[in-house]
């Protein structure tokens, strides 16, 4: 994905910021974008508070002087912009390449609204090219592996469960593990989230399903926009 389209994705979110926002502010290279842009809005007097999806974005934020809050202190809020990994044409994503899908999903979750911003090689089909971040507790770690792939079997998927980082595991903001499943083409997204869900060793999973409200998809025609 080039930056110019991360840009131009990120320019048209910034569009929909309004005075007084509570803002939630997503993690990712294309979410990076966005946090500079309104870098630049809030230096030019345009006042909001931010709540960061990570450690990494909230350094970014700080350094561009935007003000920011946490979920404790501003509970509910209005927007979140962020990026994805994945997504289809019902808003169905998949996040967590950048290790951040757990506080992502948090504050997605309250959020009034999420807009997604993407360039065009990520909207798919079906979902699942991309690999599934899974953030799983460290304790129990195989028997949670081996009881996502039974869950997965039984929903006729199956791949690769791979340990993120390998002998050096990643580690979150929440101090877990994240695992990648490759199941390929996931039909079924949300009977594999309600699976994951229920398994005791996952913390959270990268499907994001109904969270989002809209998408703005940048490519070489300009902004595709999927959703209200
Ligand atoms: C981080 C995420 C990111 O939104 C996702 O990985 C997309 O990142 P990028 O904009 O760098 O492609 O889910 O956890």
């Amino acid at each position: 994905m080039s930056v110019e389209l991360k840009r131009a994705a990120a320019a048209a979110a910034v569009d929909h910021v309004e005075p007084g926002m509570r803002l939630g502010i997503g993690t990712g290279s294309t979410a990076d974008e966005f946090t500079r842009l309104l870098g630049d809005r809030v230096a030019g007097g345009l006042d909001i508070i931010g709540v960061p999806t990570s450690e990494k974005t909230a350094e970014l934020a700080r350094g561009l002087g935007i003000p920011l809050s946490t979920l404790d202190e501003t509970p509910e809020l209005d927007l979140t912009v962020d990026g994805a990994d994945e997504l289809d044409r019902d808003l169905q994503l998949i996040k967590g390449g950048g290790g951040a899908l757990l506080r992502e999903k948090i504050v997605a979750a309250t959020s009034a609204r999420m807009i997604v911003i993407a360039d065009d090689s990520k909207l798919v089909d079906t979902l699942g090219r991309f690999p599934l971040p899974i953030e799983v507790v460290p304790f129990g770690l195989a028997a949670t592996r081996n009881a996502i792939a039974a869950m997965a079997g039984a929903l006729g998927l199956a791949g690769e469960i791979e340990l993120r980082g390998g002998d050096a595991p990643f580690l979150t903001d929440g101090g877990h593990y994240i695992l990648d499943a490759s199941f390929g083409r996931i039909p079924q997204a949300k009977a594999l989230a309600d699976g994951l869900s229920d398994i005791p060793g996952v913390v959270e999973h990268g499907l994001f399903i109904g969270l989002a409200s809209k998408a703005l998809i940048a490519g070489a025609d300009g902004i595709n926009v999927v959703g209200a």
